[in-house]
């Protein structure tokens, strides 16, 4: 399973990229409006850090305007990934973009009827945002799911892209239930590795080794 960080920001890539916990990131208007940088500026910065799938989102809502923006957002880097809103007329981008073998990763998705028009178009990952259907009372973790399942009854090549990942329960049933990436806010990238009983077992063996005769 692939584990990509959520964030636009440099600190919390570079952290997540040196504990080998980051196999690829995504950013979005939202976190990079907090990068305090143009988005090209940012975009770069992170691709000269990650050596891995680098989402980064279009802004316009026609497929003209998708597809001028994505082939530039494109250039930037190899490892760039289009960041595509599913709208219809991002679907109809993302079957260019695929024609043109530009990677897309499709974005916003609440539902499986959603999820499959994305694989038909071609789209290199889904994400559909687990926290944000929790948040109204809906199972965000059934979604997924139910992705997974039908994506390999179908042998779709897109990728399932888990987000809106708000705690480590979300990552373990995403790993479950073999979805192909989870991407991660680096707060709970940081609460993965943390155990109560690891912090407790390390004080004792270090008030132990105290005891330890120096030789
Ligand atoms: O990048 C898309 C998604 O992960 C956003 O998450 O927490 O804003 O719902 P959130």
């Amino acid at each position: 399973m692939k584990f990509f960080i959520d964030s636009g920001d440099i600190g919390e890539i570079k952290e997540a990229w040196a504990m080998g916990a980051i196999d690829g990131v995504t950013t979005n208007p939202s976190l990079l409006s907090k990068a305090g940088l143009p988005t090209r500026k940012a975009i770069e910065q992170i691709c000269e850090v990650v050596d891995g799938p680098i989402s980064a989102e279009v802004l316009a809502t026609d497929t003209q305007g998708i597809l001028t923006e994505g082939r530039e957002l494109a250039k930037i880097h190899k490892n760039i990934v289009v960041k595509v809103p599913l709208l219809i007329d991002g679907l109809k981008a993302v079957r260019v973009f695929k024609a043109e073998g530009v990677k897309t990763n499709v974005t916003l998705c609440f539902s499986a009827t959603q999820a499959l028009l994305a694989a038909k178009a071609g789209a290199s990952y889904i994400s559909p945002f687990v926290g944000r259907l929790d948040d109204l009372s809906e199972d965000g973790m059934e979604l997924i799911q139910q992705i997974v399942t039908i994506y390999d009854n179908y042998d779709f090549d897109t990728e399932v892209l888990v987000a809106s990942v708000r705690h480590p329960i979300h990552v373990v049933q995403s790993a479950l239930m073999g979805a192909h990436v989870a991407t991660i806010p680096f707060k709970v990238i940081t609460q993965l590795a943390k155990h109560p009983m690891t912090d407790l077992g390390l004080a004792k063996f270090l008030e132990d080794a105290k005891k330890i005769p120096k030789g």
